[in-house]
């Protein structure tokens, strides 16, 4: 069975701990090269700008062949399933798969396949590689997890970034609070504050976008983008009162003036852009991983 990387959940703080730190060498200077001929291919069903080109560059970084693989050019238009997809891929001896799809768990019905698999976000389920990349902006920002403060704000319910997160952040002993609307909430995950509580006292302000993708069709929007952004999103004033040391995060997309002001995306706290970046040498770090827990000789 391949050893591959879906969920925080069968991650050990020691295995994270030890990715972190790769991470943070790889972008000081460190190199990792895989000397011996490995083909990856990225899966992409559901859009996707920052995972799927810094898996790409990564992909490159490490030294692996990329395969071209593009789901609207694909058969699967002619209705082949994903684990017939993958299972080509396999035969033809393509040696790691980057998928994301829109199904929560699709890797599940992917366990007969003898490819690892590297899950770039399955629905509203898990997001481990930005999970990952997450941990290393906050890591770099502070030097530890143990004690923080970090709120996750936003569309809460529909987010694999949040249950991610939350999941990992608490495991390094990290206390986890959440802001959403009601309705937007999943009290499974843990507390529910309100942000203008507890917006003076936390580490890390940790943004989501509005998942409108992911929302019910006929669900009518229930706030004009001016009402969501006053009642929940990052406005000039909350920015204000943040602690001094404390860090703006936010995967991107982003819905400018929605869930952060537009004047907030590059203001001296937020370290969104340097998440993106981070995000390619932590991939680098993953692939390097996954292929040497798979005992291909890197
Ligand atoms: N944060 C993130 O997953 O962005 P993309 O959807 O652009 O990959």
């Amino acid at each position: 069975m391949p050893v591959h990387f879906t969920t925080m959940e069968h991650l050990s703080e020691e295995t994270v701990h030890q990715l972190v730190r790769r991470a943070i060498n790889l972008k000081n200077g460190e190199r990792c090269r895989i000397k011996h001929t490995k083909y990856v291919a990225n899966l992409f069903f559901e859009n996707s700008t920052r995972t799927k080109v810094s898996f790409e560059v990564a992909e490159r970084e490490v030294g692996l062949k990329v395969i071209p693989f593009e789901v609207s050019t694909s058969s699967v238009q002619k209705g082949e399933t994903l684990y017939d997809t993958c299972k080509t891929l396999e035969m033809v001896g393509v040696d790691v798969l980057i998928i994301r799809h829109p199904q929560n768990d699709y890797y599940v019905e992917l366990d007969g396949l003898n490819v690892p698999i590297i899950n770039g976000g399955d629905g509203s389920g898990q997001h481990p590689t930005q999970c990952m990349l997450d941990l290393m902006t906050i890591y770099e920002n502070f030097g530890t997890f143990e004690g923080l403060t970090v709120l996750i704000a936003g569309d809460i319910k529909n987010s694999r970034v949040a249950r991610s997160n939350a999941m990992a952040l608490k495991k390094l002993g990290a206390t986890v609070l959440f802001s959403a609307p009601e309705y937007w909430q999943d009290s499974t995950l843990g507390e529910f504050v309100a942000l203008d509580e507890v917006i003076d006292s936390v580490d890390v302000c940790m943004l989501l976008r509005v998942q409108h993708e992911r929302h019910d069709a006929n669900e009518i929007e229930r706030f004009s983008k001016e009402q969501y952004h006053q009642q929940y999103g990052l406005t000039l004033e909350r920015y204000n009162q943040l602690k001094d040391t404390a860090i703006v995060m936010h995967p991107a997309p982003v819905n400018r003036d929605v869930e952060i002001d537009d004047s907030l995306v590059e203001a001296d706290k937020s370290v969104i852009f340097e998440q993106m970046k981070n995000g390619m040498y932590m991939r680098q770090a993953i692939l390097e991983w996954v292929i040497n827990q798979n005992n291909q000789e890197v």
